[in-house]
């Protein structure tokens, strides 16, 4: 039976979903209270926001109980699909059918980002994603460096020359997938981007990979993997094989992509002999797609 909230839960409820918002998150799931019996016997808080719950890790404070975090319910749709959403508002994309259309207001309501520390690490401007908005293929690694910290576009420096290598390599242009990293920001002296800053900047990343809806992703090294598939296992155990990626909310028309793992540019830079691994993973993507092996292989 529907229950009516007390006025000031609803107030505090309707606080912490605009909270939610100015993360970025705007997917909710409810849980069946009524059927998990235990439940029913909390506080009256508890008992009347507990059901609501944030699809993302990113909130602690909040003690949002039974949290699913964006990445956990990406490679577990099911759970986040099957509960109603319920007082789900709606995200400023949604409804929004042209990608460029839905990408430029993700990128509007990122804004001038000071959500986490990394706005005032030393960042020059945000690195928000490029490529095609209707790409079937998309690169996630791991954050801007300082070629493009300061160009504003993702993979512009060393580690992008080898990327646009290994993509051309595949048969296609850099203008045919979407790239785009884990953290937007640049990581002061290029360190890896820490677990608050990765958790504040998924929604947004989860929302661009709901937009573009690739049929297939590709994880840049294990700061991608381990972020995007909520696994922390080494690089010899997350490749060489598929993982289902579906962002909570996304449109369920859209089956969701098939994501491999490889390895991160930078690092093929650094130990040039992995490139033939490398190599491997990318035909795995390129027989998925149906792209044909292009004469010349990768260098
Ligand atoms: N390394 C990354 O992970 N991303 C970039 O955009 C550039 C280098």
């Amino acid at each position: 039976m529907a229950r009516t909230l007390d006025p000031q839960l609803r107030r505090a409820l309707v606080e912490r979903v605009r909270f939610c918002h100015e993360m970025g998150i705007y997917d909710f799931y409810r849980r069946d209270f009524d059927r998990d019996g235990p439940r029913l016997s909390e506080s009256a808080e508890n008992e009347s926001t507990a059901g609501i719950v944030a699809a993302s890790s990113s909130l602690p404070q909040l003690e949002l109980r039974e949290e699913m975090s964006a990445r956990k319910s990406a490679v577990v749709p099911s759970i986040a699909e099957k509960n109603t959403l319920e007082i789900v508002s709606s995200k400023p994309e949604s409804g929004v059918a042209d990608p460029v259309a839905a990408l430029k207001l993700i990128r509007e309501d990122l804004g001038d980002c000071t959500r986490c520390k990394l706005h005032q690490l030393g960042r020059q401007q945000i690195v928000f994603g490029v490529g095609n908005p209707r790409a079937e293929l998309m690169f996630v690694g791991e954050g801007p460096g300082a070629d493009e910290d300061a160009q504003g576009e993702p993979f512009v420096g060393r580690a992008g020359q080898l990327l646009n290598n290994m993509i051309k390599a595949m048969g296609l242009r850099r203008e045919d997938v979407y790239i785009a990293n884990i953290v937007k920001c640049r990581p002061p002296g290029n360190r890896q981007p820490e677990r608050d800053e990765c958790d504040t900047c998924s929604p947004f990343l989860m929302r661009q990979i709901a937009t573009v809806k690739p049929k297939a992703m590709v994880a840049l090294g294990a700061t991608a993997a381990k972020n995007l598939l909520a696994l922390n296992a080494p690089m010899a155990e997350l490749r060489g094989r598929w993982y289902d990626f579906k962002p909570a909310g996304s449109d369920p028309a859209w089956p969701g992509a098939r994501l491999a793992v490889t390895y991160h540019p930078a690092f093929l830079l650094r130990d040039p002999r992995q490139k033939g691994e490398a190599w491997k993973d990318l035909q795995m993507v390129m027989k998925y797609l149906g792209i044909e092996p292009p004469k010349k292989a990768a260098e």
